[in-house]
Order: C-alpha cells, then structure tokens, then sequence
C-alpha cells in the first residue's frame, strides 16, 4: 500500500524569458545544422535571458504565479528552497534575494547545488523539513540561467541549454493526496562527465582560468547520455517499487527535460506510453533543475493533470545525482 502523504502541491509557477533562440540562429553561431540538433536532440529552439538578467528577477516570477496558483500569500511561506547552479551571485544565497523579492519576510531560505536534480532534492529536503521542524509552507523553486556559464563557441554544448524557472508551493496533505515516495542517489565518481571547472576554489576566475574557458560547462555527451538513461529508468522504478506502485498506475510521467532520446529511452524501459509522457524539450531545451516545474505547471494549466491522478517525476544530472517522486494530485 502507498504510504499517507504529509506534504501536498498547493500551487504551481513559472516563468521563462521571452527571447527565443531558435536552431537556425545557431546555425549562424557555431558548425551546426537545424537538422543535428533536432535529430540528435528533438530541440527547435530555447529561452534565453536578456544579458545581465540575474535568475532572481525570473525565479521571483515563478514563485509569485505559483503563489497565486496555491492562493498563499508570501508572509506564509516558513521555507524556501532554490536548486541552482546559477544563482546570482557566488554568495549570499539566491534564495534569500527571492525571499526580499517576493516579501517573504517570515521564510528561512537556502539554495541546494544538485544539478539538474535540484528541484527534485529540494522536494525531498522540502517535506523531510515540513515533517520535522515545523515548517507548514513552502516554496520549493528550480531555477537556472544556464546562458550565464554555456561556452558559445562550443557546439556540443550550446545547442542543448535554455533558461528558465519553475516553482511550486507546499502545505499539509488532504486525504490521499500528496507526496507519496521520493527517492535520491548520487555518483562523485563521475565529476567530470558534466562540470563547470571554474569560479570556484579549485580553479579561481584568473584571466588564464577564464581565457581556457574554465568557467564554463564541460561535458563528455556520449557518457553522460548512457550514464542518464540507466540511472533515470532506475530511479524511476526504485521510487515506484518501493511505494508499491506499478508503472501503468501512472497517468503521467514527467521527465527530466534534456534530450528527446534520452526520454524515449527511459519511458521505453519503463514500458510507458509515449502519450503519458510529458515533453517540452522542444520548446525549452535543457533547463536543469527548472525543467521538471516547468513541465508539472505547463501540464497543471492544460489540464493534463487530473485530482487523484498519479504523477512520477525523474531527473538525473551533474555529480552525478538523480532523483525521482510519485505524487498523487
Ligand atoms: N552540431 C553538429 N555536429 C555536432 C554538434 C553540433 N551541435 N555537436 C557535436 N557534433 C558532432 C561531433 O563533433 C561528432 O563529430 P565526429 O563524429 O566527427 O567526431 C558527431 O557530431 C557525433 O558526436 P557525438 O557526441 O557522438 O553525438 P551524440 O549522438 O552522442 O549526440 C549529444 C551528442 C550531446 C546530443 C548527446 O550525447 C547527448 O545528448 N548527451 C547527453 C547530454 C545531456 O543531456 N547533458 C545534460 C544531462 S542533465
């Protein structure tokens, strides 16, 4: 039997910039083709900030819609979690510049480097604190300027990452609805599939560190495509084993969006419908730690979610980390 939910989704959010870079017009930045990036990928195009746009002014956003949605105002939210790796500032916290932003004055908030498994931690850490230490709302918010650190003279990464910001807000469950099972796993023996080197203390942001493009991503693709193909389908099937669930219970799997194949490849292991499973990669591209809230509130506001439907989410990321959650709405 599944067990009780403590911890529900009230509202969802999220924002995206308007500015819309799409294939062709990378095809005039780097050696590469339309039809590359949608066959190796299946994306057309992302969202890309304005320079100089700090991820608070869009994350704020975010939150404030899923706020609305959630009918919560910001002087109740306890706890504010922001999975990131591209906050505003090496410190202090984004989290807190939100939390001023939205004037969430009574909130405690933190940001969490998981990677694209953000947001996925964040949920987890999010319910385990509401369970304990007496936080009853919640915002927990994914969020990524990923243009800020994409080297955009490297073809093998630029075409994948978008912008973006997705939030959902958290209170006390009803009945059966709610956060059924999470589950997280983490691999530091991977470190350099998929890293940013620099900015930090191992490799400072000299002018030699900058000019090598240290601060910028690295990634080892056809790695890390296996690598996110067999962690993901397992997570996925840890979290629904150990909540008793089977995989055609689900009425919709939301996936981590950062490439077309990699999706196919899970939902096919999973034995998943393809019209079960959420997909905007096309729109968005990879927005890490964003791209699950944004695809749960796009799916929430077209009516692709029903109450009492079961919902899987899954996500794998730098570190490596993956992480997954069955949630009854
Ligand atoms: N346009 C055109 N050609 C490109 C290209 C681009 N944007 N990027 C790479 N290529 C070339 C390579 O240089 C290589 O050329 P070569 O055969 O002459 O050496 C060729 O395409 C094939 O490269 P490969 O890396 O084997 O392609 P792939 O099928 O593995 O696809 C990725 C590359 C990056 C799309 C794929 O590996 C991937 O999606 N990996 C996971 C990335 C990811 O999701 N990261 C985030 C995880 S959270």
């Amino acid at each position: 039997m599944p067990k009780k939910p403590h911890v529900m989704i009230l509202g969802t959010g999220h924002a995206v910039p308007d500015r819309v870079l799409t294939n062709a017009a990378l095809e005039q930045m780097v050696d590469t083709s339309d039809q590359w990036i949608m066959e190796r990928t299946g994306i057309c195009e992302r969202r890309i900030v304005a320079p100089g746009t700090p991820l608070s002014e869009l994350a704020s956003l975010a939150a404030t819609r899923a706020l609305a949605a959630a009918g919560v105002s910001a002087k109740e939210i306890d706890l504010i979690i922001l999975g990131t790796v591209t906050g505003d500032m090496k410190f202090p916290a984004t989290a807190c510049i939100i939390q001023d932003l939205i004037g969430a004055k009574q909130a405690v908030a933190f940001d969490l480097s998981a990677a694209c498994s953000g947001f996925l931690y964040g949920l987890q850490i999010a319910e385990g604190l509401m369970l304990t230490s007496g936080y009853r709302k919640a915002l927990v918010i994914g969020g990524e300027i990923l243009s800020s650190m994409v080297n955009w003279q490297d073809r093998d990464t630029c075409v994948l990452f978008g912008d973006g910001t997705g939030a959902i807000v958290l209170g006390a469950a009803e009945g059966e609805r709610g956060i059924i099972h999470t589950c997280l796993g983490s691999d530091g023996a991977h470190v350099k599939l998929l890293y940013n080197p620099g900015c930090g203390s191992l490799n400072p942001p000299t002018p030699d560190n900058v000019a090598a493009q240290l601060h910028t991503i690295h990634m080892a693709g056809r790695e890390v495509f296996r690598h996110a193909v067999t962690a993901m389908s397992n997570a996925m099937q840890q979290v629904l084993d150990e909540a008793d669930i089977a995989p055609d219970e689900l009425q919709l799997l939301i996936p981590h969006q950062a490439n077309l194949r990699i999706i196919e490849g899970v939902a096919k292991r999973l034995h998943i419908p393809a019209e079960r499973v959420y997909i905007n990669v096309d729109r968005f591209g990879n927005t890490s730690s964003a791209s699950i809230p944004i695809a749960l509130d796009e799916a929430s506001r077209a009516g692709l979610i029903h109450p009492g439907d079961l919902v899987g989410m899954v996500t794998f990321g730098a570190g490596l980390t993956w992480a997954s959650a069955v949630i009854r709405f």
